[in-house]
């Protein structure tokens, strides 16, 4: 059973059709990794799903309840961690999670107690006492965290997390997802314009480009609907453009490009047309400096869908 559903949602800023038509469901249990580049539409999209935007059509609900006929239901489901972060920059931490849980209607021991716990979680217990406006954007975003976890959310919305953030924050955050969805199946939304974190962190992985669905499914499901399966990673000591428009030609080549000294072939069908790329190597008396095969990324996938680079 689907546990957020997202029907033909469909949102105009002024005259921008900024999305168009989009439809998914999220398992329960599922980590939904929600991946654009920026200006993609994915913050809209979750405001839409979160109630704190409307859409001007579609509509979306969680744990079977509509956001917008039960607002207050559906909201109590989620817990969210949005890309601009809402904390209280004069307050301390430890009074921040106490006047953030009072809005989730928390009080008394009980509060106390998910204080402590979402402390402990994010690692802020020893700096509970230090005022939010020191603190860096890794441990800012770590507060935001433990403040969408207080009241134990099944559905935790993470929009953008890592952004601006330093390594070991970053590690956190990932840790306490993989540890929260294991534990206690709760079914996370997360948005990042970085391929390689939803590419190790999420079970399905949604594409939105320009408001609209590019692709979506497991990553293996993904790459196959590109109809990507592998890359080959060549070096020449004398390689240039010319010599890369002929790769270009070989049969089951989908992309070639290069960075650096270094030719990226994407290929659909990489076994077979190897020896073509040999051969045409050889015949343009090319020397062969590197040569390695390993399987595509998400970042090539988009590549290739989409014809443009994630991150221009
Ligand atoms: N409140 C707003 N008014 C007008 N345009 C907006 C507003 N919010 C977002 N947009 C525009 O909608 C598009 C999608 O933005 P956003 O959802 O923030 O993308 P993403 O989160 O993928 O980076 C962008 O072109 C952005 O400029
Ligand atoms: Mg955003």
């Amino acid at each position: 059973m689907s546990y957020v559903s997202v029907k033909n949602i469909t949102k105009r800023f002024d005259d921008k059709l900024v999305l168009d038509n989009v439809s998914f469901d999220i398992k329960e249990g599922d980590i939904f990794g929600l991946i654009g580049p920026n200006g993609a539409g994915k913050s809209t999209l979750i405001n839409i799903i979160t109630g704190l935007i409307k859409a001007n059509s579609g509509e979306a609900s969680i744990g079977g309840y509509s956001i917008l006929k039960e607002p207050l239901k559906a909201k109590g489901m989620l817990g969210l961690v949005p890309q601009e972060l809402a904390l209280m920059e004069t307050m301390s931490v430890y009074d921040n999670l106490e006047y953030f849980g009072a809005f989730y209607g928390l009080g008394g021991k009980l509060l106390k107690e998910r204080i402590n716990e979402s402390l402990e979680i994010t690692g802020l217990s020893d700096r509970k006492k230090e005022k939010v406006k020191k603190f860096s954007g890794g441990m800012k975003r770590r507060l935001n965290l433990a403040v969408a976890i207080m009241h134990k959310p099944k559905l935790l919305i993470m929009d953008e997390p890592t952004v601006g953030v330093d390594p070991q924050s970053r590690n956190c955050i990932f840790e306490y997802v993989r540890n929260i969805n294991k534990e206690n199946n709760t079914t996370v939304i997360y948005t990042s314009h970085y391929m390689e974190e939803v590419e190790s962190l999420c079970s399905h992985i949604f594409i939105l480009d320009s408001g609209k669905e590019i692709a979506s499914g497991s990553k293996s499901e993904i790459k196959s609907m590109a109809n990507i399966h592998g890359k080959i990673k060549i070096t020449l000591e004398n390689g240039n453009d010319e010599f890369v428009l002929k790769i270009k030609n070989i049969k089951g080549v989908k992309e070639c490009f290069t960075q650096n000294s270094e030719i990226s072939v994407l290929t659909d069908e990489s076994i077979f047309n190897l020896d073509d790329l040999m051969l045409l190597a050889i015949n343009e008396k090319k020397k062969i400096k590197n040569f390695n095969m390993e399987e595509a990324s998400l970042e090539e996938v988009f590549l290739s869908l989409t014809g443009k680079k994630l991150r221009d």
